[in-house]
């Protein structure tokens, strides 16, 4: 669904990203070994595609809202993983507040806060959710967690008040915001 019917819903949930898994059960969707593995195994193929890592591509930056960030770039690819070839949406997410185009434009690396991504996963894996793998790295490829130490790696949210799916869900059945087009 295009953004622009969703600016009320991002100002809504603006924290939500960062409250990740307060309502979660004991055995969230995400995290397990697997996930963190799979995610791993991710960000080998997401810097030999030059969509993160220190070679990565640089597309010019447009404004953005928590909780992605106050600068973004987003890039669709295809790649392959475990020998599976699916969909990939790459999200930057720049700051802080206030951070000028010029500036992320200029020296990006300084300005990165983490990369979100979704990839596409083999039909079966979450059909439910549009077998969507969620993950949230540091720029050095590290996870990011929620408070209760959960990496955020998987069906980040599902079956939760607050996360990627609950929130994606809000983007329509294709979980993307900013196209119709995958
Ligand atoms: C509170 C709502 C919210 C949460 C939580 C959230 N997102 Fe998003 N996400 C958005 C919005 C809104 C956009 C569109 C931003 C833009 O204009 O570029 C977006 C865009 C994206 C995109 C680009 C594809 C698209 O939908 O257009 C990716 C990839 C992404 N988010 C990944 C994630 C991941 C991974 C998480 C969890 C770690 C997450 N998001 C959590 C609201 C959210």
């Amino acid at each position: 669904m295009k953004r622009t019917l969703r600016i009320g819903l991002i100002a809504g949930a603006a924290a939500a990203l960062f409250a990740t898994g307060t309502a979660l059960s004991q055995d969230p969707p995400f995290g397990s070994d697997d996930d963190i593995a799979y995610a791993a195994d991710l960000w080998t193929v997401l810097n030999e595609a030059r969509l993160a890592g220190p070679d990565k591509i640089l597309t010019r930056p447009y404004e953005g809202l928590e909780p992605h960030g106050f600068m973004l770039e987003t890039l669709y690819d295809e790649i392959t993983v475990g020998g599976h070839t699916g969909t990939v949406v790459v999200k930057r997410n720049y700051g802080p507040e206030g951070v000028s185009l010029e500036e992320v434009a200029n020296n990006p690396s300084d300005h990165l806060a983490a990369i979100t991504v979704m990839f596409r996963r083999a039909d079966g894996y979450d059909s439910e959710t549009g077998n969507w793998f969620w993950v949230k790295y540091f720029p050095d490829g590290s996870l990011d967690q929620n408070p209760a130490g959960r990496k955020l790696a998987g069906l980040v949210g599902k079956g939760a008040d607050a996360g990627c799916i609950p929130c994606h869900m809000g983007a329509g059945e294709d979980m993307l915001f900013t196209t119709d087009r995958l």
